[in-house]
């Protein structure tokens, strides 16, 4: 790799903001743009390399995290988690209309406690429809942007849907297992935009004092770009335990635009260039690496629904139950 020096730093940059503005103004993806949002990422790299806190286990999140996230979309969640998980206990699976478009689609937050991890786990699922949006209009999607609670602004939406499921319950049973288990592990996760509430939640629950930064865990799979650089210096600081994975071309994770309203990655990525069969991964440490899922040119949706060989949202909306991959 190559090291850019400050002024073709500086020159690189006026080039992609130049052709963002075209890219805004043409309002659709093509494969020269996304080049930009690799060629973007060199120039970020070069300025963060910071060491590593925390080991990824391909088996650990292979076990149990497709199956969590399925059962954010299962009617009956408990016909999903009883899969992978013996002596558990689900407090609540709630359902919140977070979309104000329509005011039908919901988002989704649940909560379980695995005593055999010695776990509290909080998992949440973004709009079908709002995913939509975001794949063919990020412009509308990302506008908003709004202050977060550890520094930092984020995406007005996730912020929003998280505060909303919040509020319903989820903030009321966390609190009682707390303190209830207070030596358990703190698991949260999310796939696509439940993704990114995920993050929230991770950097809220420390900088709260309601979880700490040496007992949390946070997996996401497929996660938009979810604040500011801003969002994502704090996030690293607090969230040691963090891992954006990413299978293959999966268009999400590159929207918006790296840069884009000032939204940027947070750190680590977990990618595999491949189906997920086996623990064959590429991690890359930094916020904005192009050596992991930047370095392909064109992105597909069809990467982003299947996560290790399963496909969580039909599955889990048929309450886990025939072929996982379809
Ligand atoms: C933008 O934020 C305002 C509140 O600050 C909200 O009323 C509005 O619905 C948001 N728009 C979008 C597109 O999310
Ligand atoms: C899933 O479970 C719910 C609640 O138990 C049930 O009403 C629904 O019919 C189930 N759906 C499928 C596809 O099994």
């Amino acid at each position: 790799m190559c090291r850019l020096h400050e002024t073709e730093t500086q020159s690189w940059r006026n080039l992609v903001m130049i052709i963002l503005i075209l890219k805004l103004s043409k309002g659709h993806y093509g494969a020269h743009f996304e080049a930009l949002d690799a060629l973007n990422s060199i120039i970020e790299f070069s300025k963060q390399e910071i060491p590593l806190s925390a080991t990824f286990s391909d088996a650990f999140v292979r076990k149990y995290f497709p199956t969590i996230f399925a059962s954010t979309e299962a009617p009956n969640a408990a016909n999903c988690l009883d899969k992978v998980f013996k002596n558990y206990e689900l407090k609540k699976h709630i359902n919140v209309k977070c979309d104000e478009t329509d005011g039908l689609d919901t988002c989704s937050g649940l909560t379980f406690v695995s005593h055999d991890d010695k776990a509290i786990v909080i998992a949440f699922r973004g709009t079908k429809g709002k995913l939509q949006l975001l794949v063919e209009s990020d412009e509308i999607m990302y506008r908003n942007k709004t202050a977060w609670f550890g520094g930092g602004n984020v995406g007005y939406y996730f912020a929003h849907a998280f505060n909303l499921i919040w509020n319903d319950g989820m903030k009321a049973d966390l609190n009682l297992l707390i303190h209830k288990y207070p030596n358990y592990e703190i698991w949260v996760g999310g796939h696509s935009l439940g993704g990114s509430m995920a993050a929230l939640a991770s950097n809220f629950l420390i900088s709260t004092g309601l979880a700490t930064s040496s007992n949390l865990k946070m997996i996401t799979f497929g996660e938009p770009r979810t604040g500011d650089k801003d969002f994502a210096d704090t996030h690293d600081s607090l969230v040691p335990y963090s891992y954006r994975i990413i299978h293959k071309k999966d268009i999400v994770p590159h929207i918006p635009l790296n840069g884009m309203e000032g939204f940027h990655h947070h750190r680590n990525e977990i990618w595999y260039d491949n189906e997920m069969e086996t623990a064959d991964f590429k991690e890359c440490d930094a916020q904005e690496s192009p050596f992991c899922s930047d370095s392909h040119l064109d992105f597909m949706i069809s990467d982003h629904h299947r996560y290790y060989g399963m496909f969580m949202s039909f599955y889990g909306r048929r309450n886990c139950t025939g072929d996982p991959a379809n």
